[in-house]
This record gives structure tokens, C-alpha cells and sequence, in this order.
């Protein structure tokens, strides 16, 4: 067995393999799928092929391969065992239309026991195929052709579509059964059912051949694509730590060293099983968290935000329960960012960023976890099952998300009524939505109070970017917020000086820290315009306006909502600035 091969070694015989079987490489996607706003997070490589799975021509060809930086939730709770993470780099191939069954296993068998390649032991492996159901037949043909490379009937395992079947990433799409190929650790077995795809680690799922023949349709039912495509998915993790004979995923040295300085912090030196638990949830958290903030993603209670909000707050408990009561998530990221620059230079690029807002979290929630957790105790006491009114309570008043007040009830047998709590923070929601509609007739959907401070952000930093680019006729081209960040998109046909940049954030934030009143008021749309007011739909807004004026700094024909005084909105900053089309620029910007 290829013994020395590490991480980048794997990567790159991967992607000379597959080069050498005519395959084209494709870019490892952002972390934030670009074409699908259906997932939060690009699950696997193929996110951003299902157009071609589809049928579109792929402009580079039919036969492709990568490697994908990949963050599942689902998987979660697995984590702390052996192999499962929520973050982890996938290494993929994808025949659009052409290869299928027959080369597609011929090569995954190649690679994987060649001794010119990862020369894994054959004796080891294991496969599992679709056992067929009402949708798709059961997949004798995979199982032959697995049969003809060596691997033994008794190897083979028909499974149902709950373990043997892909797809599709969000509700509708492309998908279908797959082959799976496990890697035998030599652990002894749990049980007498212990087999590939029992969860006690024995078998270590490395590679996923999929069949992707179908179409998921609104209806629920499968049809027949107008291709049969191969998506491939190897994870990089398991398959080193196969390579390295180790027994879990958190030996091989893409962990190690973020395991050794969790020790070292929490001077553990051989920790017990749950210790071991929560050393291995923090050192996955803590990767996951990393690659999420890269993206420009800051913690928050929606979408994005709140994985990554989950994922800190439950490393920092973690860290607690093994004795770590000081901020320790800076020292895990440099580590994360030292590991993985090469591969990714955005997280150097990012790296005061990363760790800005990491610890911004970190100490709003160090300030209210050790009360929080005399509280829940408290409210644990006294029940056998936290009502929908005490979970949002521990969720609003010291910030604990409910799969954490969950996970705490599981450790001492206490249920939590999860339904109860989305019936509370719908509630809630409520309220707040009816109390910013009165305040401001026509508002956005989403009336949040970070959404609320970019609004009044973006406003001031449209009449920044005219006054400081000096352009009368610089105007918005397009908005875009999100409780994360601001996107703004206006007319102008170069790129912006450091300087010009650092003279906007000042002009705004000069504004910010003179406490201006924003102010609403209506008027007629022709007023409005008389008095300068920027307005993007000039139709839309009808005869009578609502306009919005910032001190005598801005005034913008606009819905709203806004803050009340500047002073609300917060530090401001621009995170990009970019092209995106001949003459129009795009700012992302966030305020802290
Ligand atoms: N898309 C398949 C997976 O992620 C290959 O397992």
C-alpha cells in the first residue's frame, strides 16, 4: 500500500489519473453554491453541474474531474465518531452523457488498488449497489461488473435507496442509484450485522460511484434524463486515512495538528471517550467554520449565518466541557488557514477578517454561555421535557441555538419540544414583522435589525461613492441584502483606488459617527425628484413617494426600512470590490 501518501498527494494522483483518461479539470467551486439557491452550502461537486447532468453542453467537454471543497449539515450529529465531518474535500469525476457503469467502476477499482496508484489492499474492500425498488431495478449490472474485477459475491451488498442512492441535492433534480465502496479498517465487527454502511466505523465509505440517470420531479416521481451520467464522489479525509492504516479520520495530518493544540489548551493529555468527542467536534467545527468565513459569511440567526453560528457557539461549549474557559477558536484557525493556504489562497487573503469576526462571537457568546447554562439547568430541573417558550427564552436571551438547548437536554434524558420553539420564534417574528410594517408602510420582507442597518448603509454609501468618484450619474444598478452583507451594483468603468475605496468607508462612517436622524417623510415623485432624491423605479413608486433622508447627507426614494440614527448601523466596511459586467462595478460591504 502507497503508505506516504498524504492529503495533497492523494489530490493530485487523483486528478493525473483521471487526466490521463481524458478528463478535463474543472475549478473547486465556492463554498456557496453560485447557481443554486435552493442549498445553503455546496454539498457535493456536482452542485454546479446540474445543468449539464441536465443535458446542456459543458463548454470544457463530457468527461470531467476536481477536487470540491463540500459542507454538509446533515451529518452532524455523526460527527465526533470516526469519519463523518461537516466540512471535507471531495475528489470527483463526472462523465455528462458519455461513460458510464463499466468504466466509471473499472476505473474507481483501478485507482484505488493499482499499485501504481493508491494500491489499496483488494482483499479490504468492500462495495454495496442498489437493491431496487418501485423507481429503479435493482443493480445486477454493477454488481457483475465488480464481480469481474475480483471482488467476491460475499463482498457485494444490496442496498435500499436509504443507503444506496444520490440525489438530488435539493428537492428536484438529477439523481440516482449508486455504488459504494467501503474500506475495511480491520476493527473487529460490532455485531453479527455489522456491514459496509454500519455506523460503528469498521467500514470506511470512500468513494461513491452514482448512476445519474433520473430526474426527480416536483411530484416526487423519477423520469428518465435525456443522458446517463456518472458523478463520482471520493472523500479526501477517509480515503488518506485509509491509506494511512489510521482508525479515524482525525489522525491524518489535516487534523493532527488541530487536535494536538486542543490538548494542549485543555492540557488533556489522554483524554477519555467523551473528551475524545469533544475534541473531535471542535476540531471538525472549527475547520468548517473557517472555510464558511472565507466566504464572507458572518455569524448570524438566519440561513448561512446561523450554521455558522452553530457551529462556533458548539465549539465553545465543547471547549467548556474539556475545561477550556478562555477564547481558544484564534489559535484553531490559524492553524485551519496554515494547513489549507496553499490549496486555498483566499484564506490568507481573508485571514484578518476570519478571525475578526470569530472572535467578535466567540466573546458575545463566552458572555452568556456560563449563565445560560445555570439557566438551563435551572429550567431542566423542574421538567421532564423544556417547553417551546423556555427554549427561546435560553435562544433570545443568551443566545443558545435550539440543536444546542437540544443537545444539553440529550446528555441528562431531557426532550426539548422543538415544534413548540418554531411556533415561539414564528411568533416572535411576527410580532417584530407587524411592528416594523406600521413603522414603515410597504417594507422589505425581511425587516431584520442587521437587514435593517445595510439598508440605511447602502443609501449612505451610494451618495459616498458619487461624491468620492466625483460622477453626478453614478447611480444603482442593482441592491442586494442579506442580514450578512450589502451588495451594491452601480455604473462606473474601472476599478476603485485602495484609496478610493478607504475615502468611501470614511465618508460613511464619518456620517455613522456624527449620530445623523434618518428621516421619512412623503412627498410626490415629482418633489422627490426636484429635491435630488435617488430613485431606482421611477414607475413603481407611484404618484405619492416614500422618501428617505440621511441628515442632509442622502435622500433616496425608497420603502424602507430604515434605523432611526446612524449611530445604529454599526462600523462600516467594503469586504470586494469587482466587475461584474462592462461598466458596472459590485461592492460587498458589512457593518460591524
Ligand atoms: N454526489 C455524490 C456524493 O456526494 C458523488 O456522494
Amino acid at each position: 500500500m502507497n503508505k506516504g501518501v498524504d492529503s495533497e498527494k492523494l489530490k493530485e494522483l487523483y486528478l493525473e489519473f483521471f487526466k490521463q483518461n481524458n478528463h478535463k479539470i474543472i475549478p473547486n467551486a465556492p463554498l456557496i453554491p453560485e447557481e443554486d439557491p435552493t442549498v445553503l452550502f455546496t454539498t457535493a461537486g456536482m452542485h454546479p453541474l446540474v445543468r449539464y447532468l441536465l443535458g446542456q453542453p459543458h463548454p470544457l467537454g463530457k468527461r470531467l474531474a476536481n477536487v470540491q471543497k463540500c459542507l454538509r449539515t446533515d451529518d452532524i450529529d455523526e460527527v465526533g465518531d470516526e469519519s463523518h465531518l461537516t466540512f471535507f474535500e471531495m475528489l470527483g469525476n463526472w462523465s455528462l452523457g458519455e461513460y458510464f457503469k463499466e468504466d466509471a467502476i473499472r476505473w474507481s477499482f483501478e485507482f484505488l488498488t493499482a499499485k501504481k496508484w493508491l494500491g489499496l489492499d483488494k482483499k479490504r474492500l468492500y462495495i454495496s449497489v442498489f437493491a431496487g425498488d418501485k423507481d429503479a431495478p435493482r443493480d445486477e449490472e454493477s454488481a457483475k461488473i465488480w464481480q469481474s474485477l475480483g471482488i467476491p459475491k460475499e463482498r457485494i451488498f444490496y442496498l435500499p435507496k436509504k443507503d444506496n442512492w444520490w440525489g438530488p441535492a435539493g428537492t428536484t433534480g438529477p439523481c440516482g442509484p449508486d455504488t459504494e465502496m467501503f474500506y475495511d479498517t480491520n476493527k473487529k465487527p460490532c455485531g453479527k450485522d455489522c456491514k459496509p454502511g454500519c455506523s460503528c466505523g469498521k467500514y470506511f465509505e470512500i468513494w461513491n460511484d452514482v448512476f445519474m440517470q433520473y430526474n426527480k420531479t416536483q411530484e416526487g416521481k423519477y423520469e428518465l434524463l435525456k443522458q446517463k451520467n456518472v458523478d463520482t464522489g471520493m472523500g479526501v479525509e477517509r480515503t488518506v486515512a485509509a491509506l494511512q492504516n489510521k482508525k479515524s479520520v482525525y489522525e491524518i495530518e489535516t487534523f493532527k495538528p488541530i487536535v494536538e493544540k486542543i490538548k494542549k489548551i485543555s492540557k488533556i493529555k489522554s483524554p477519555d471517550e467523551k473528551q475524545e468527542k469533544s475534541i473531535r467536534i471542535i476540531t471538525d467545527h472549527i475547520r468548517a467554520s473557517t472555510f464558511v468565513l472565507a466566504e464572507e459569511i458572518v455569524p448570524s440567526n438566519v440561513d448561512r449565518g446561523y450554521i455558522l453560528r452553530r457551529l462556533i457557539r458548539r465549539s465553545i461549549r465543547h471547549g467548556k466541557l474539556i475545561g477550556v474557559e478562555k477564547e481558544f477558536l484564534s489559535d484553531l484557525v490559524t492553524i485551519v488557514i496554515e494547513l489549507y493556504k496553499k490549496d486555498y489562497p483566499n484564506l490568507e487573503k481573508r485571514k484578518k477578517f476570519i478571525l475578526d469576526e470569530l472572535k467578535k462571537e466567540e466573546l458575545k457568546f463566552r458572555n452568556t454561555l456560563e449563565r445560560g447554562l445555570k439557566k438551563f439547568e435551572e429550567i431542566a430541573k423542574q421538567v421532564k421535557k423544556i417547553d417551546g417558550k423556555n427554549a427561546f427564552l435560553l435562544f433570545q436571551s443568551f443566545g443558545f441555538p435550539i440543536e444546542m438547548t437540544k443537545e444539553l437536554g440529550n446528555e441528562i434524558g431531557v426532550e426539548v419540544d422543538d415544534k413548540g420553539f418554531k411556533k415561539e420564534f414564528e411568533r416572535h417574528q411576527q410580532i417584530s414583522r407587524v411592528g416594523s410594517e406600521k413603522k414603515f408602510k410597504g417594507g422589505l420582507s425581511d425587516a431584520s435589525e442587521q437587514s435593517t442597518k445595510l439598508h440605511t448603509a447602502t443609501h449612505l454609501l451610494n451618495e459616498a461613492l458619487r461624491r468620492v468618484l466625483k460622477k453626478k450619474d453614478l447611480v444603482q444598478k442593482g441592491s442586494n441584502i442579506t442580514p450578512e452583507r450589502l451588495r451594491f451594483d452601480f455604473n462606473f468603468d474601472r476599478a476603485l483606488t485602495e484609496k478610493e475605496i478607504s475615502d468611501v468607508e470614511n465618508l460613511v462612517n464619518n456620517q455613522i459617527e456624527k449620530c445623523v436622524s434618518v428621516t421619512r417623510e412623503e412627498m410626490p415623485f415629482g418633489e422627490a425628484k426636484k429635491r435630488g432624491a435617488q430613485a431606482v423605479f421611477e414607475q413603481k413608486y407611484g404618484e405619492k413617494v416614500s422618501v428617505y433622508s440621511v441628515g442632509d447627507f442622502s435622500i433616496e426614494v425608497c420603502g424602507g426600512p430604515h434605523v432611526k440614527n446612524t449611530k445604529e448601523v454599526g462600523e462600516f466596511k467594503i469586504i470586494k470590490e469587482e466587475s461584474i459586467a462592462s461598466g458596472i462595478r459590485r461592492i460587498k460591504a458589512i457593518v460591524k
